[in-house]
């Protein structure tokens, strides 16, 4: 049997020019088998608006009018990177799920990054665009939809499934059999108890805790803000010098 050629790479375009995109470029390049070879976003945006720090890396930015002529879907993949800003007709993250659909619908695999510096397992099942960062803590029988951002640090229970379009931010808990609803957004350090089904389309703000096992689609949970006392507050006297002079 010949050896042929062994392509060690496989060459990957990214939606997107600004920030995500950067970072979704160094994950790729420095942590999976692909290649950026190229940027691609809207005409529009590309003619007139285009953050132009891809090019620091010395990669075009192609209209993406262009893309599927000078790097067709049968020889590059794409991994859309863009924000999740956009909220139209009661939807959530309406930008990321547009992109999503727009480069599927252009014929490309869509890949996903799982970090090796998460924790998963065999069974896990993650769909297409994901991008799972470090410190993710995913157990086993987890199930993750397309185009699924979990941000660096957060613990997702046994037995939850994620659905398409989610957001979650860093540090959340998803305890286990949980159910987040699609386009949902979950900030920083949230907390949801076990079995707990959070619909579409929800706002779970920095900090919220959720206790209750069913969020109704669209709802915004709004965690609790901390009390914060100034430096000549008689209670934060009182709190500092019973704590550190005990
Ligand atoms: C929800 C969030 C966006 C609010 O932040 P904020 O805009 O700085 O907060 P504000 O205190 O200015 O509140 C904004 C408005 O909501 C209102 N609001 C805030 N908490 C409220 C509450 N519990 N009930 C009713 N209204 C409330 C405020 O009154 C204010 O309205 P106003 O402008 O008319 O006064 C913020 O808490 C949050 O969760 N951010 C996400 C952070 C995160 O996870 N980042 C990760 C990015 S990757």
């Amino acid at each position: 049997m010949g050896t042929g050629s062994v392509q060690k790479y496989r060459d990957l375009v990214i939606f997107g020019s600004s920030e995500m995109a950067l970072l979704a470029w160094y994950y790729f390049t420095h942590d999976t088998d692909y290649r950026v070879v190229a940027f691609t976003v809207d005409d529009s945006y590309s003619e007139s608006f285009a953050d132009r720090r891809h090019e620091k890396h010395g990669l075009p930015l192609v209209p993406f009018s262009q893309i599927v002529t000078e790097y067709p879907p049968s020889l590059y993949d794409m991994h859309v990177a863009v924000g999740y800003k956009g909220f139209q007709d009661g939807k959530l993250q309406t930008l990321r799920e547009a992109k999503y659909h727009q480069a599927k619908n252009a014929g490309y695999n869509l890949a996903s990054y799982v970090s090796s510096k998460a924790v998963t397992w065999p069974d896990l099942t993650v769909g297409e665009n994901c991008f799972i960062l470090e410190l993710n803590n995913i157990q086993p029988t987890v199930k993750i939809g397309n185009n699924v951002m979990l941000w660096s640090g957060n613990h997702i229970g046994h037995e939850t499934v994620i659905e398409d379009h989610v957001y979650v931010a860093s540090h959340v808990c998803v305890s286990g059999y949980c159910n987040i609803g699609e386009r949902t957004w979950i900030g920083v350090g949230a907390t949801v108890r076990d079995f707990c089904t959070i619909g579409s389309d929800c706002f779970v703000t920095m900090d919220a805790s959720i206790a209750t096992k069913k969020i109704e689609n669209g709802s915004v949970v709004i965690g609790a803000k901390s009390t914060i006392l100034p430096v000549e507050s008689p209670v934060a006297l009182k709190l500092k010098t019973r704590y550190f002079n005990a």
